[in-house]
């Protein structure tokens, strides 16, 4: 039997379903309750709020669990394979071998850039943001790929995808040479997806960039564990635009420009930031931990807090022992990861950061691993792109497929004036 809640609004009942997940999240269907009661549901972070029912990632903030498709992230840590996780998220189980081949060489004939697209560089300024060249680029590819305007089948859907995948690695690249004043690299076929990346970011037309395994492993996890969080912030903004029937190459800008924000993608440079002002002298740990408490100081600790996490994000335990792993096989130290150990053990005793369950999110230590591998900080938001990719992609493909799916169109509680008389200007 349907369990049923009941909410008695002056004299009358009214009975709402109760929806249960399969690892047992319960909610309420609000979905006729204007209809049934006149009244409307206020959430206006949307904190409560499922968008819609899915089925490619789950998170438990309370037990610091994430899984992607099933699968738990902890088991991605050491077969770093960020196409096979694409695949997976996208079409919803394990690729076979030969599946997998053919995504993969999808990818590898769709790398090279529409020399229209790589002309766009040349007419941005030079210290153009990279994030504003990604949303931009990722729109404008729909100009070239109008033949996915609609995509009626897996195939087609393979199709669009592969060409995203494939291509936000070449225009990543592309504009950090243009910020450096740098030749294009252009991709190598013969290399696989991180390495391919890394070579048009750090080659030279006279010098190819040696690509170590370490640095290669380094990013596919990274890319791997930002691949898919469910329902955040720039994830529901690709549902969002696509309900509206948005195309993907338009619904995948869209989130880029969300990814961008500083309490969303934006969150690895301010770490950063924050770690090399501490490196310079400028602040002591501990008085970043008391600005982080003072209410009356709009200053948050980067990478600390998650919406959904009230433990340690299973992700950043991940890349926190990757930093380890990554600077002991490079034998050199970076401060930054010192500065960060600190904080982090400084707030994880501290009475504010324990009351209000802060612990370190993925954006802690990505950034070290990050300035590891030789990417820079301008950048840094752009690999969190190249990595979410395949999770907006998957989410936009469930929607699609799905009959149900309709216009996401919110409410609100007017608070405005009452109704006034238009006054001429002559009379204001
Ligand atoms: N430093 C100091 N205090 C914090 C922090 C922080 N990083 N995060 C939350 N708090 C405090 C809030 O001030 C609030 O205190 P109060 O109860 O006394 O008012 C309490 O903790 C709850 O915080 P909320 O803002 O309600 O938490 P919310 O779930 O809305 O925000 C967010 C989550 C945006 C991630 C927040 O923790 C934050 O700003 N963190 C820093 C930015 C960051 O790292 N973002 C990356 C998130 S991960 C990602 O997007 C990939």
């Amino acid at each position: 039997m349907t369990e049923k809640a009941i909410l008695i609004l002056g004299d009358r009942r009214h009975e709402l379903p109760v929806l249960t997940g399969t690892e047992g999240e319960r909610a309420l269907d609000i979905s006729k309750l204007r209809e049934q009661t006149g009244l409307i549901a206020y959430d206006p972070s949307l904190g409560n709020t499922a968008l819609c029912r899915s089925e490619i990632t789950f998170t438990d903030g309370e037990r610091g669990i994430l899984r992607y498709r099933g699968i738990p992230i902890e088991q991605f840590a050491d077969k770093p394979d960020f196409v096979e996780a694409a695949w997976l998220l996208i079409f919803g189980r394990l690729p076979r071998r030969e599946e997998l081949a053919k995504f993969s060489g999808l990818m590898t004939a769709n790398e090279l850039l529409h020399e229209g697209v790589r002309h766009q560089f040349q007419h941005v300024p030079p210290d153009a943001p990279p994030m504003a060249l990604l949303s931009a680029t990722l729109s404008n590819l729909a100009c070239y790929h109008q033949e996915f305007f609609s995509l009626g089948d897996e195939e087609s859907l393979e199709e669009a995808a592969t060409r995203l995948i494939s291509k936000v690695r070449t225009i990543a690249a592309f504009s950090h040479r243009r910020s450096l004043g740098m030749p294009f690299i252009y991709p190598d076929p013969k290399l696989r997806y991180c390495a391919n990346f890394l070579h048009m970011m750090f080659s030279i037309p006279y010098r190819q960039y040696h690509i170590s395994q370490e640095v290669e492993d380094a990013l596919n996890l990274i890319f791997i564990l930002h691949a898919d969080h469910e329902l955040n912030c720039s994830t529901s903004t690709v549902r969002i635009v696509g309900s509206a029937g948005a195309n993907l190459f338009a619904s995948c800008a869209a989130g880029v420009c969300a990814l961008w924000g500083s309490l969303h993608g934006g969150a690895n440079v301010e770490v950063m930031e924050m770690l090399e002002r501490i490196s310079r002298g400028g602040l002591s740990p501990e008085e970043c931990i008391r600005a982080a408490k003072d209410k009356t100081n709009p200053f948050r600790l980067h990478g600390f807090g998650h919406r959904v996490y009230r433990r340690y994000d299973p992700r950043a335990k991940i890349l926190k022992a990757a930093c380890e792993r990554v600077f002991a096989g490079m034998e050199r130290k970076d401060p930054l990861l010192d500065i960060a150990r600190k904080l982090e053990e400084l707030a994880l005793a501290d009475p504010y950061f324990v009351d209000r369950n802060l612990y370190p999110n993925v954006d802690f230590y990505s950034g070290i691993l990050l300035r590891a591998i030789g990417i820079p900080t301008n950048m840094f938001t752009v690999c969190f792109a190249i990595g979410r990719l395949p999770g907006w992609i998957a989410h936009w493909k469930e929607q699609h497929d799905d009959p149900n799916t309709k216009i996401q169109r919110p409410r609100q509680i007017y608070t405005g004036p009452n109704e006034l008389t238009y006054v001429p200007m002559e009379k204001r």
